[in-house]
């Protein structure tokens, strides 16, 4: 065959595959290359910049598709995927097109957030990192991997890693909390989760790892806000969990909307090219966050969108996400700014996720309505309900008010006891929030058959302020009555007087938190505030149930109410989780991942803090020491704090010296020394007391999940491998430095053992 004629073959042979749907091969990366190339050598630079574009469903979701504008783009080879565009046969229809209708039938990605479930929602990600359950935080990921393809997605843009330190920043919730050892772990469960290890199952999709990098680290916790910090403490405490996910495998990265070393991740060619392809050896592509190339216009880096294009092409992003500014690329080709070469290295990256996922082969392999059974399928739901109340932290319980018994007449108070909406939590895309039960329901449904008597009363609205409700209102999570405040406070304490107990649902709205919800009084709102006060003061027992998507001040709270539980949003199946807690189904065992502040002018705030000169001891005011005059140093519950019904001890912990790989095994026995069963967290704590860079007391470096019967001990054994005690020294070198080493053990970060010390 002469070179024509096979080059002619090859192209045949794409558009009969491509359209045939029938078409197998092996899937090695060679014969990916070669697959690829051919149908390279076929696409226009228009198809190529097309494949480029990820706009939102926008008017295809309204309407007829098919006589959508998007629609014209996808004919015209304009598009290289869709997001949040939900259903298997919607997204039939639209692929059709992709496939039938544009001249080389290139199939799209149909990406959509599922962030923390899909119709079956777990707890936002803050809750969950909570459980500290690895194996339960990489099923939630399988089974909204399971539910989201059956629907027709095959990516999706979680798990969001960012670090952050700031409760006042809203998108605390939906990372891990604080810890960058514990987040690493999360990030690789999550995608293990989503992709599993073969990418082309069809119940496989394509994880997103965001938001490319340290957006957790907004000044002031102002949402979008500049972010500046030194590599030193970037590395050592924002990095890894992104690393984790990219070394676990991640296809996709996306990058943040805030600026690294002053310039903006979506320019930045250190970020998205030095850091994360060459040292980290990413494969995958990258894709923008929402319209993110047109903020390099905004900020100020880019005169306009062509130019904006160019800085983030290249730099290393390869996906442009609802907006047009990639669209330019085409000029800026023919005028020579960008070269084909970096077109087609984008466009690659892309193609090569289709041909990862299937999409070649069968581009409807995730469009069978006949899998929706699985959709909140009641083993899915099961799952969610166990995890939601692994995820629940008990912050108090004087005198053991907690567990309830179901019995007696409990009034059940508060703008969050019936209130459907919010207990998804935010970024539910999927979320059928008519489905869910509210807490109401789900105690009701607890309490059915056992002669206990459920009163209920709303109490207050989440706020005095309409107008600042309003402001969370979006997406039609209206609970507001028009009510006085008077005439709802006056009828819950009618209510509450006729209770032996009364259970308060109270907190944030779920969209309080999440993205642009930045907020400086992270307290219960003043109208639920003098609720709690004035139901208080009835003298009856009091159990808080706390509604929350990020740590809040419960200062007073602490100090008057005698039971908390910390409940966050547990998703579709939270009013039964928090039922199952709160009656003594469910053993609470969560442990904080966030800790909680005396007051909101400690942020940015961790239990990882650097030793600095001048050291304070005890938490409290000593001239010249680091401290506040009016706050305490410390948390008012720290880091890695989680109470339980029953009661933990650990012994002090042993050391023994290996050779070999293993510099060591530390070991303790905890013993539940309660009188039922129960789950806690056992986290090891290591401290480097003298290094060439300044590093913090304590860092957690270990950690095991334990449950235990009633009296039941076990010895736990961690095992210390040199890559534990390492870090990147001032010279920002991955380092084992000599000289001693401490390692203490607790159920805690602010109650620890006694060290156990050992010199490298
Ligand atoms: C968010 C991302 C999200 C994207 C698409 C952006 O506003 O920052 O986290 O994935 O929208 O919905």
């Amino acid at each position: 065959m002469n070179k024509h004629i096979t080059l002619l073959f090859v192209a045949v042979t794409l558009l009969v595959s491509c359209r045939s749907n029938n078409h197998t091969y092996t899937r090695s990366e060679d014969e990916m290359n070669r697959y690829i190339t051919a149908l390279m050598h076929q696409m226009t630079l228009e198809e190529k910049v097309g494949q480029l574009s990820l706009p939102v469903g926008g008017d295809i979701t309204t309407g007829q598709p098919r006589l959508s504008n998007t629609a014209e783009d996808i004919r015209a080879g304009r598009v290289g995927g869709l997001f949040n565009l939900k259903g298997a046969e919607q997204i039939r229809e639209v692929q059709r097109i992709a496939v039938e209708e544009s001249r080389l039938g290139i199939p799209l990605l149909f990406g959509m957030d599922v962030i923390h479930g899909y119709e079956t929602v777990f707890p936002i990600p803050l809750g969950l990192s909570c459980s500290w359950d690895m194996e339960a935080i990489e099923r939630s990921a399988r089974i909204a991997a399971i539910e989201a393809t059956a629907d027709g997605i095959c990516w999706t843009f979680s798990p969001m890693v960012d670090i952050s330190h700031d409760g006042r920043w809203g998108r605390i919730s939906e990372g891990s909390g604080e810890d960058p050892y514990l987040g690493a772990r999360i990030a690789e469960a999550m995608v293990r989760g989503y992709q599993t290890d073969e990418l082309s199952d069809s119940t496989s999709m394509l994880a997103c790892v965001k938001h490319f990098a340290l957006y957790g680290a907004v000044e002031a916790g102002r949402e979008y806000n500049f972010v500046d910090m030194s590599r030193y403490r970037m590395f050592n405490e924002y990095m890894a969990p992104y690393e984790a996910a990219v070394r676990a495998g991640a296809g996709s990265v996306m990058a943040a909307f805030n600026v690294v070393e002053g310039v903006p991740c979506h320019g930045n060619k250190w970020l998205l090219t030095d850091v994360l392809r060459e040292q980290w050896g990413f494969k995958g592509f990258v894709v923008a966050d929402y319209t993110g190339v047109e903020h390099l216009h905004d900020n100020g880096v880019s005169p306009d969108h062509r130019s904006a294009a160019i800085q983030a092409i290249q730099a290393g992003l390869d996906m442009d996400m609802a907006s047009a500014a990639y669209q330019t690329l085409i000029d800026a080709v023919r005028e020579g700014r960008v070269s084909v070469a970096t077109i087609d290295k984008a466009c690659r990256r892309i193609l090569e996720a289709k041909y990862k996922l299937g999409l070649f082969e069968d581009p409807y392999r995730y469009c069978h309505p006949e899998r929706r059974a699985l959709v909140r399928c009641p083993e899915h739901r099961q799952a969610a309900r166990q995890i939601a109340a692994e995820s629940m932290v008990l912050l108090k319980n004087e005198g053991d008010l907690l567990p309830l018994a179901k019995k007696g007449t409990i009034a059940l108070i508060g703008p969050l006891a019936d209130a459907r909406t919010h207990m998804a939590g935010t970024w539910s895309v999927a979320a059928v929030h008519e489905e869910y039960k509210t807490l109401r329901e789900g105690i009701a449904e607890a309490l059915e058959g056992t002669g206990a008597r459920l009163l209920y009363a709303k109490g207050s609205n989440l706020m005095y302020d309409a107008a600042q409700e309003g402001i969370i209102s979006i997406f039609g999570h209206d609970i507001r009555d028009n009510r006085s405040a008077e005439t709802m406070r006056a009828e819950a304490l009618h209510v509450a007087r006729q209770a032996d107990v009364i259970v308060c649902a109270m907190g944030e709205g779920s969209e309080s938190a999440g993205e642009c919800a930045s907020r400086v009084h992270i307290e219960l709102y003043d109208a639920q505030r003098d609720l709690l006060a004035a139901l208080l003061q009835l003298g009856k027992p009091v159990v808080l149930l706390h509604f929350a998507g990020r740590p809040t001040v419960l200062e007073w709270e602490s100090a008057h109410v005698p039971a908390i539980l910390e409940t966050w949003f547990s998703g579709s199946e939270g009013a039964d989780a928090i039922a199952d807690v709160l009656f003594g189904d469910a053993n609470p065992s969560g442990h904080l991942t966030t800790q909680f502040p005396h007051h909101v002018g400690q942020y940015p705030f961790s239990y990882r803090y650097y030793r600095t000169s001048r050291p304070n001891t005890g938490g409290t005011f000593g001239k010249y020491s680091t401290c506040y005059q009016d706050v305490s140093t410390y948390p008012l519950y720290p880091f890695g704090y989680g109470l339980s019904y029953t009661d933990f001890e650990v012994s002090e912990p042993t050391w023994q010296a290996q050779e070999g790989d293993a510099v060591g095994i530390v070991s303790a026995t905890i013993t539940n020394t309660g009188n039922r069963e129960g789950a806690t967290v056992l986290q090891l704590y290591l401290s480097d007391p003298f290094s060439e860079g300044v590093r913090p007391y304590i860092e957690l470096c270990a950690f095991e999940r334990i449950n235990l019967q009633a009296g039941e001990s076990r010895l736990v054994q961690f095992t210390i491998t040199p890559d534990m005690l390492a870090y990147y020294n001032p010279m920002g070198i991955k380092t084992i430095e000599p000289g001693e080493y401490q390692l203490r053990v607790g159920l805690n970060s602010r109650d620890l053992s006694e060290p156990v010390i050992f010199s490298l």
